[in-house]
């Protein structure tokens, strides 16, 4: 019978042998890394903003939650344009996070516990408050500083009309006009996301020994790789023409300005941070790990990030934008282990992150409303039982693991996230999933800002959020958090997971079922009507009640056929 159980019952026949010599040249194949908004995690002043100090009070809990790592979202200096993701000193940390001393505490706490740690790096632009661009801008044309930017004279008579049509990621022209040092308008810039975020120009070669210098910095510090920010721009068309199809660049990333985006010149930054990384490596034998943002239209285009000399990993994005749908899931499952495993890397399963509307509402129903959250969550269960069943990596954002849905009714007047200010969209604002964090208690700040009950986090938790807050989530072993750690238990137990490939099963429609190694295999039910278990066995994990031998509508679970000798 196949019934939902948080006792794993591993025998010691399949139990994996402790950590084996060599292992820290591949940690990063298999491993399972915690996503980190910084800012949204734990506030150790009460300002209302989490911080390093934070993170670091946190680690005891990610530990337990059994992940291999985390990965931090951008604390530089930055005016917080784009929450980090606009850095104006690459070689600091923000004072609202912290400071060094603060970020290496972190960092020697995370590696007592085993944790590591992987910094985002943000290349493809600056702040522009960064001072290569206030150079920039004081200088006037002509100016070096000028050349590490894409500076440009305007069409029309008067220079009045931006270089040419490209669109910017969060709405309205990719160029703004600056005016120059003498009061006149001048000279417009190229900025793909905000006119806060002024993209880098990567054809000057002081760009790519700068960041050589930046990851130098923080390789010494004793980071364990990065988490790099949009890898497939940095460089653009030479010619900077005209889009063919503007429009559709604003509509979709995975359609965005192919003269802007996913340039061949490119590879070559991957192959020189590679071989930065490498040099690290061969000195203590402890891969450096670098996974990429990689928003190609292809997974065969994104294959081509992770060929052997170039990036560890990119995060495969299709999963995370397929459909509640049995269908697309397989299909981008088996895309996905076509194309990524022949090049050497794994592939990198990633679910929910700071950019997009949370699984459990994003599988309620339509649009980012709130939908059925019940069924929601049933669903999001399972597809986190179906992840960590996956061959490869996968990446967990924080607040998945308590089954937190999107904030869907934030007020106008707190949006923070600029794309509501650029195109006046609620429909793919970000705030929503970067709602601070419930750590304990009834009432807002939910134990997130230490010592403060009069905190106001920086956006507003609902009420509700304290149904998902941590302590809650430990005490239930019906929760989230539980699913989420007998998973990760079992992935470190059972040598079947982790890295490898599947052997699909035979399912009825709308089921999904596949095994791994010799005899565990994992099922999913997409409908709504329980099947009968495809394969007789021993349950090791179920994201909901299967009675009977069956596997219910919106239910994962994952047994071996071969039922262990006592
Ligand atoms: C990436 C980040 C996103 C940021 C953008 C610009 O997509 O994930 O949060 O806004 O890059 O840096």
């Amino acid at each position: 019978m196949l019934t939902a159980t948080t006792d794993h019952g591993v025998s010691p026949r399949i139990a994996r042998p402790a950590s084996s010599p060599g292992a820290s040249r591949n940690w990063w194949r298999d491993a399972v890394v915690y996503q980190v908004y910084v800012r949204s995690f734990l506030d150790s002043t009460g300002d209302g903003i989490g911080d390093l100090a934070g993170v670091r009070a946190g680690l005891p809990y990610l530990r337990k939650l059994g992940v291999d790592g985390i990965w931090l979202s951008p604390v530089y200096p930055s005016p917080q344009h784009d929450h980090g993701y606009d850095v104006a000193d690459y070689l600091d940390v923000d004072p609202v996070y912290g400071d060094l001393e603060e970020f290496d505490r972190l960092v020697a706490a995370a590696h007592r516990l085993g944790l590591k740690v992987v910094l985002d790096i943000v290349p493809n632009h600056c702040s522009s408050e960064h001072p290569w661009f206030r150079a920039a801008l004081a200088e006037g044309p002509g100016g070096p500083h000028r050349a590490l930017f894409h500076f440009a004279d305007g069409r029309g008579a008067e220079g009045e009309m931006p270089p040419n049509n490209w669109r910017a990621m969060f709405g309205g022209p990719a160029w703004s006009r600056v005016t120059e040092p003498g009061g006149e308008p001048g000279q417009w810039y190229l900025h793909l996301f905000t006119p806060e975020q002024p993209d880098l120009n990567w054809r000057d070669p002081a760009v790519a020994e700068h960041f050589d210098h930046v990851l130098r910095f923080w390789l010494d510090r004793g980071v364990d790789g990065f988490r790099v920010d949009v890898a497939a721009g940095l460089f653009k068309h030479p010619e900077l023409p005209d889009s063919p199809d503007p429009e559709a660049d604003e509509r979709t990333r995975d359609s965005v300005n192919p003269l802007a985006w996913n340039q061949p010149e490119v590879h070559g930054v991957w192959r020189r941070w590679r071989a930065l990384c490498d040099e690290y490596a061969e000195r203590d034998g402890l891969d450096r790990l670098l996974v990429g943002e990689v928003s190609v239209p292809t997974a065969r285009e994104h294959a081509k990030y992770v060929r052997p000399d170039e990036l560890h990993q990119a995060f495969f994005f299709h999963l995370l934008g397929a459909p509640w749908d049995a269908d697309t899931f397989r299909g981008v499952i088996e895309e996905a282990l076509r194309d990524i495993a022949g090049t050497g890397s794994t592939v990198t399963w990633v679910l929910n992150n700071h950019d997009q509307v949370r699984t459990v509402t994003r599988y309620a129903g339509e649009g980012s409303g709130p939908g059925n959250p019940g069924l929601g969550a049933a669903r999001a269960r399972a597809a986190a039982l179906l992840m960590l069943a996956l061959p490869g990596a996968a990446y967990v954002y924080q607040g998945e693991e308590l089954g937190l849905p999107e904030v869907v009714d934030l007020p106008d007047e707190v949006l923070t996230d600029p794309i509501f200010r650029r195109t006046g969209s609620r429909s793919r604002i970000r705030d929503g999933c970067r709602v601070p964090l419930p750590w304990s208690g009834h009432a807002s700040p939910f134990g997130f800002s230490s010592g403060a009950e009069e905190a106001r986090p920086w956006l507003p938790q609902p009420e509700w959020f304290a149904e998902h807050a941590t302590d809650r989530a430990l005490a239930d072993t019906r929760s989230f958090w539980h699913l989420y750690r007998d998973g990760l238990q079992l992935r470190r137990d059972l040598p079947q997971l982790g890295e490898g490939t599947l052997r699909w099963l035979e399912a009825p429609p709308e089921v999904l079922a596949f095994e791994r190694g010799d005899g565990l295999v994992c099922a999913v039910n997409f409908g709504t009507s329980p099947v009968p278990a495809p394969v007789p066995g021993t349950p090791l994990l179920a994201s909901g009640q299967c009675p009977d031998g069956t596997l219910p509508g919106s239910t994962a679970a994952w047994w071996v056929t071969d039922p262990a000798p006592r």
